[in-house]
């Protein structure tokens, strides 16, 4: 019997993803670049299930039944083309590549373009949830055509995580619109991270608070509005002790943040397309300063001085409200990014949609989703859900929460570049009048850039001193 899909790149993504569809009574063929990995795979996780190794690309694409459908699983970059290259040989019109790496949105456009001309078939898809996602239920954003997607339809609706709205997989768009809305979810992610770091700072350092104690107030909050899986796995991080030292794991873990693209990603596009995301631009520049450890150091001799440390009793409360206003703007602004790119490259996706496969098996999973999507259902025009009375109520009552947060970090010299920038996105959209008239004023004055009036229609240049 032919297998009914393979899986090329058996890391941990791979491995999971294979297992997850074999356990679903599917055959599996499996690859890997380097024999060892595979060998490994099937020796120490395969039992019972239906996978078949190769060792070989040839004897991997005739193992599988027609038209092929292939996942890969590799490292994003250039493998996914190497593998692309190394596959076509072996592939006939009509087979299907599925690329679930985390693929830049525009090398996606650039391989479907390239694949569609000689028949094969491409689906760029974001796969989240990491490796126990991937085993027990992702949440699976497939992009390209629709005839593509409808050849892997049954096995990814049954392998994604599923929710009471059904499963965590939807046809997301056009073209590399699967790879775009992963991207997206990628920047919220490192959003709401950043937005939980900073509270746990202020707890920290404002509070004097324990891990072990912080632990606590995220695992209550988990059970309210911000139920979510970074709360939940915040709360867990918190309990967790190092064995080596018996102090709590978070204490003897290094303060650099990592990053593999896909923040700084979103902030390009969100840029490019001119949507206003600050607090995914922020959480990308936050774990860039990071990395200045060792100049950090230095200057915080440097600069010392005695902390203000004005705790009030209520901060706890005002510290809930205050990441409950951050995550909801950090959706905002994604989802905000999603519809300019949609319209933008004739991605055709379903804002609701969106938020419906994000209900489960993903990072950024939350209960507000679903008030997410109550306030999108009301006025699918509403992309960034600021325009609803529904919106209004809820964030209006979290500001002045956020703000004592943000004033009690700011006399304790704790950055929250991520709380800050949420009132500030906020701030800025409810204001009438920005101050962005000087600006025009300056731009005009030095390099005759122009202007409008408010009085009168047309654009005006003046002369603002007399050329010499
Ligand atoms: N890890 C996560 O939680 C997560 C979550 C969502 C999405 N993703 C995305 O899913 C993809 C896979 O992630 P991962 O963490 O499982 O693995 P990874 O560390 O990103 O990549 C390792 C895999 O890529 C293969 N590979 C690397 N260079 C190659 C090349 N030139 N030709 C052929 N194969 C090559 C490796 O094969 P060898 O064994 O031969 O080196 C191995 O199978 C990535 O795009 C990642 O960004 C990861």
């Amino acid at each position: 019997m032919k297998a009914q899909i393979g899986v090329v790149g058996l890391a941990v993504m791979g491995q999971n993803l294979a297992l997850n569809i074999a356990r679903k009574g599917y055959i599996v063929a499996v690859y890997n670049r380097t024999s060892e990995r595979t060998k490994n795979f099937v020796e120490q996780r395969v039992k019972g299930e239906k996978i078949v190794a190769a060792y070989d690309l040839k004897s991997f694409v005739e193992s599988l039944e027609r038209p092929r459908k292939i996942i890969l699983m590799v490292k994003a970059g250039s493998p996914v083309d190497e593998m692309i290259d190394e596959l076509l040989p072996y592939l006939q019109e009509g087979d299907l590549l599925i690329d679930a790496g985390n693929s830049h949105y525009e090398d996606t456009n650039r391989r479907l373009e390239r694949l569609s001309k000689m028949g094969i078939l491409f689906l760029g898809t974001g796969v989240s949830g990491g490796e126990y996602g991937a085993l027990h239920g992702p949440s699976i954003m497939p992009g390209g055509t629709k005839e593509a997607y409808k050849l892997v339809e049954e096995i990814f609706l049954k392998i994604a995580a599923k929710t009471e709205d059904g499963p965590c997989c939807t046809y997301v768009g056009d073209y590399s619109a699967g790879h775009f809305v992963k991207m997206v979810h990628n920047g919220i992610e490192y959003a709401i991270m950043q937005a939980i770091a900073e509270v746990y700072d202020i707890m920290r350092k404002v509070l004097g608070l324990q891990p072990k104690e912080i632990g606590e107030i995220f695992k209550k909050w988990n059970e309210g509005e911000l139920s979510s899986f970074l709360v939940e796995i915040t709360y867990k991080i918190m309990e967790k002790i190092d064995e080596e030292t018996g102090k709590p794991m978070v204490d003897v873990i290094l303060d650099k943040a990592e990053q593999k693209g896909t923040g700084k990603w979103t902030v390009e596009a969100a840029l490019d397309l001119g949507v206003p995301t600050p607090s995914l631009n922020l959480a990308v520049v936050a774990r860039v300063l990071s990395h200045f450890k060792q100049q950090r150091m230095e200057l915080s001799k440097l600069y010392w001085q005695k902390p203000i440390v004005k705790a009030d009793k209520n901060l706890i409360e005002y510290l809930e409200k205050a990441l409950s206003l951050a995550m909801f703007l950090a959706y905002s602004q994604g989802l905000w990014l999603i519809s300019e790119a949609s319209k933008a490259f004739n991605y055709g996706v379903n804002l609701l949609e969106i938020l419906r496969i994000w209900k489960g098996g993903c990072i950024i999973r939350a209960k507000m989703i679903d008030f997410l999507r109550e306030i999108l259902k009301e006025n699918p025009s509403n992309v960034n859900l600021l325009e609803s009375q529904k919106t209004v109520e809820y964030l209006k009552p979290r500001i002045e929460p956020t703000l004592k947060v943000c004033q009690i970090a700011r006399e304790a010299q704790i950055p929250t570049p991520v709380l800050n920038s949420s009132l500030d996105y906020l701030f800025s959209m409810k204001e009438a009048n920005l101050p962005a008239n000087l600006i025009q004023a300056q731009r005009d004055f030095f390099g005759a850039h122009t202007f409008e009036r408010i009085d009168k229609p047309g654009i005006y240049h003046i002369e603002w001193q007399p050329l010499e």
